[in-house]
């Protein structure tokens, strides 16, 4: 059995629950869920978060000291219908750990993935080590692939971190008091009064419906966290009853009249502008992962329920950005929506609005696997400018956006293995790199620009045979806007 490094024990303080992202040298996926009881206080040899060297060699065995640090690693999908288990309640009887799942109860031993109900989930070894004097985590890897690594460890949320967080919450009340100074909000409710949405499909058509961006956030915040916790139990893709997503998102009246053709948005020289550019396009990519959830659940019934818990945590990221930015924005005393802004990357959804592999190729594996290559730029030139908090908001959302390409490359695999073409139909399995070279030559205008940002991509799924030396076949319609020298790229702008 293949065992895989996971992290350093002392990494593990922070919060109770992480997710864990593996995938094979063969571009399979499995995400986890890794679970840790035990408070960090309890272990003998930590008062703080930093790393601290074992000075005495223990007589415990690798999976002895796993189990004195309560450490559990199971599938984040529940076998029922696939609720994640990030919120799962825990609960201990005697030398038992069940994760019981939020949205019909059923209960699942942490050791064994036995439930009472007859059903099982995977339950994956966990191995505390200690190497070079520090406790080291590792799990046993699952046996349908090989040559696994971890390529996403995230901490589930706030509510779990340990000890709460009283500073985010601070920094959250203080961020909401200054979106509210940019941006106004609709005078509507979070939930609709009539006709609330019951499923995650209704819930995804409400919210591209929904043109003021603060509702739109809000809205998103409230869908994530009720179909996490159970409160939102039904996705309702298989439904004939599924809503139709609209064909463009709207937007407000005032903000429309600052929509203009890209080539008119170009010389973004200060940093108002920069923020600016980038909130809009946070907005695009809040609406883009609705609208990947909304117009191809009902196409691909088969999307199994990670699909739906990738793109949720996608559309919650982008929700976190756009606040993030806004909340720069009205430091430098500039209101979201008081600059020209464009929808050229809506042009790409629309053009792939058929097809689920053209769209994870062109909006996920073109235009945010650019952003990879441009965000340490623009973080730069926010360092370079004094702007430490533009430098913090940049590098988290460059953090978030690695996890959306892979995302992206996840789900790209997956179609390609179903043999998923333009239809609906399955098909014969195809290879991913020659299958993401004929979309791009497809669906996109000109060259896959440059230079590129290997490691990262690499982090994402994206090896070099991937993206280099390609160039899209479609004829450019629009003059490409003029480029200055100090003109700043800026993420999914690479036309
Ligand atoms: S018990 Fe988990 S989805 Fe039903």
């Amino acid at each position: 059995m293949e065992v895989i490094f996971i992290a350093p024990l002392h990494k593990l303080f922070t919060h109770f629950r992480f997710l864990l992202t593996l995938r094979s040298q063969e571009g399979k996926y499995h995400s986890l869920i890794l679970f840790r009881l035990t408070p960090f206080r309890a272990h003998p040899c930590n008062d703080d978060h930093s790393e601290t060297k074992i000075d005495e060699e223990s007589t415990l065995g690798p999976k002895l000291r796993a189990a004195y640090h309560q450490l559990y690693v199971m599938e984040s999908a529940c076998p029922h219908l696939g609720a994640e288990m990030t919120h799962a309640d825990i609960e201990e009887y005697e030398d038992t750990v069940i994760a019981v799942c939020p949205w019909h109860r059923y209960d699942f031993d942490l050791k064994t993935g036995k439930s009472e109900t007859g059903l099982r989930t995977c339950t994956y070894p966990v191995e505390v080590r200690v190497e070079d004097r520090v406790e080291k985590v590792y799990i046993e890897g699952p046996s349908d692939g090989s040559g696994w690594r971890v390529v996403e460890l995230r901490p589930v949320s706030e509510e779990f971190a340990d000890p709460p967080s009283q500073q985010t919450s601070k920094d959250a009340s203080e961020q909401q008091v200054n979106d509210e100074a940019t941006v106004s909000r609709e005078n509507e409710p979070t939930i609709p009064l009539v006709d609330p949405p019951k499923t995650l499909m209704e819930w995804a058509v409400l919210i591209l419906n929904t043109p003021n961006p603060v509702l739109k956030v809000e809205r998103t915040k409230h869908a994530v966290h009720a179909f996490r916790t159970g409160k939102l139990t039904s996705i309702g893709n298989k439904s004939s009853k599924a809503p139709r997503p609209p064909d463009v998102p709207p937007r407000e009246e005032d903000f429309k009249k600052n929509i203009v053709n890209p080539g008119k948005v170009k010389k973004r020289r200060n940093r108002a502008a920069m923020l600016h550019a980038l909130a809009n396009i946070e907005q695009w990519a809040i609406d883009l992962a609705w609208d990947i959830i909304a117009r191809f659940g009902p196409m691909h019934k088969d999307l199994p329920a990670a699909f739906f818990s990738d793109f949720t945590k996608m559309a919650l990221d982008e929700s976190k950005h756009f606040s993030l930015l806004v909340s720069r924005l009205a430091s430098l005393n500039t209101p979201y929506g008081s600059l020209p802004t464009h929808a050229s990357l809506w042009e790409s959804a629309t053009a792939t609005s058929q097809s689920f592999r053209a769209r994870l190729s062109i909006i996920h594996l073109v235009h945010e696997a650019r952003g990879l290559d441009v965000n340490p730029t623009t973080i730069d030139k926010f360092r370079k400018a004094g702007d430490k908090e533009s430098v913090k908001a940049m590098e988290i959302i460059h953090a978030d956006e690695v996890t959306h390409v892979t995302a992206g490359h996840r789900w790209f695999c997956w179609a390609c293995e179903k043999g998923y073409g333009g239809g609906i139909e399955p098909g014969v399995p195809v290879d991913p790199v020659k299958t993401f070279r004929e979309e791009v030559k497809r669906y996109w205008k000109g060259e896959i620009k440059g230079p590129f940002n290997v490691a990262d991509r690499e982090k994402a799924g994206l090896a070099p045979d991937f993206y280099e030396d390609l160039r899209g076949d479609v004829e450019l319609e629009l003059e490409p806007p003029e480029v200055t020298e100090a003109e700043i790229p800026v993420a999914y702008e690479t036309k």
